[in-house]
């Protein structure tokens, strides 16, 4: 099956690119894996003609918002992202109404209609720098309260925030993470965002996916708790074969982004099916807030 959609991938010009909690044999196929800001920096500037996008759908969707000229395919097409249901257009104008005007912060877990009503986008990774780069002196964010209270913490600005949040993060407790630095105190415990505030309280690190792979290599110690999507311990393993990675709680499994099988990325190349397509009007409005991000990240 690898040499298969290899094969499909050379024949359709197209670029395989996967998120790091995708199961590992997408992953071990794939042109690129990473974190949010870098598959969507990435498509943003591949010549491919075709990007297959195993991930979940706000991630084909921003793909597809950067790139119009290009077929974007999600080999499954209810692979999505419950916290990017968290908040609808319609809602967010209505919160609109009801503030005094301020800057939209909109994390990319979110729909393209979403993004089009947002000033600028911003991910795990890039979350602190987008916010405080804004003049405003308070800020909406939306869809994820937990990634909102980090960012307060740093930032002089008022954070307004939405009530979304993840519910694979958010399930994780401080007594699960207290439990599992009993079991392995020589850890470093690493938290994504996404976690509620008294998880982040406890971490030594705070960092997007590829953050905590990154800093896996570039830390001293050789254990680490990894406060994130079980899924990532594919890469970080991989990455760094002589270190020791425990996952804070083996419950933190997002079921949509297991939900592609090599099986769905070779039908999907092979008769061009699954593809994403967002709206033009919506699609315009959308890339400005996505463009401002991207353009921030790289300057
Ligand atoms: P990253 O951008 O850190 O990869 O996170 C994406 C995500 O969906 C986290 O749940
Ligand atoms: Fe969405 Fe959470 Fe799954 Fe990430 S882990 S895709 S935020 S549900």
């Amino acid at each position: 099956m690898k040499d298969k959609v290899r094969s499909l991938l050379k024949q359709k010009k197209a670029i395989m690119l996967a998120h790091n909690y995708q199961p590992p044999e997408i992953q071990d196929v794939a042109d690129l894996c990473g974190d949010s800001l870098e598959l969507s920096i990435k498509a943003s500037q591949t010549d491919a003609e075709v990007i297959v996008f195993c991930g979940v759908h706000f991630m084909a969707e921003t793909a597809s918002i950067m790139c119009p000229e290009k077929v974007v395919l999600l080999p499954q097409k209810n692979a999505g992202c419950p916290m990017a249901d968290m908040v609808t257009p319609e809602a967010l104008l209505k919160k609109l109404k009801e503030i005094p005007p301020m800057p939209v912060v909109t994390y990319v877990n979110s729909s393209a209609a979403v993004k089009a009503l947002s000033t600028i986008c911003c991910t795990s990774a890039n979350v602190l720098g987008v916010v405080n780069s804004l003049e405003a002196d308070e800020v909406l964010m939306v869809p994820d309260r937990n990634l909102a209270k980090y960012t307060a913490l740093h930032t002089k600005k008022k954070i307004h925030f939405w009530e979304g949040y993840c519910p694979v993060h958010d399930s994780l407790t401080a007594q699960k993470v207290l439990k599992a630095k009993k079991e392995h105190p020589k850890a470093v415990f690493m938290a994504h965002p996404e976690c509620r505030p008294e998880v982040l309280e406890l971490a030594d690190f705070i960092l997007s996916t590829s953050g905590m792979i990154k800093h896996a290599g570039e830390s001293e110690s050789k254990e680490f708790i990894i406060g994130t999507e079980i899924g990532i311990l594919h890469p970080m393993r991989k990455a760094h074969p002589d270190k020791i990675f425990y996952p804070v709680s083996k419950d933190m499994e997002c079921k949509d982004m297991k939900k592609i099988t090599l099986e769905d990325v070779a039908r999907s190349l092979e008769f061009m099916e699954g593809e994403v397509k967002v709206p033009e009007n919506i699609r315009i409005k959308a890339k400005e807030a996505v463009s401002r991000m991207i353009n921030f990240s790289l300057a």
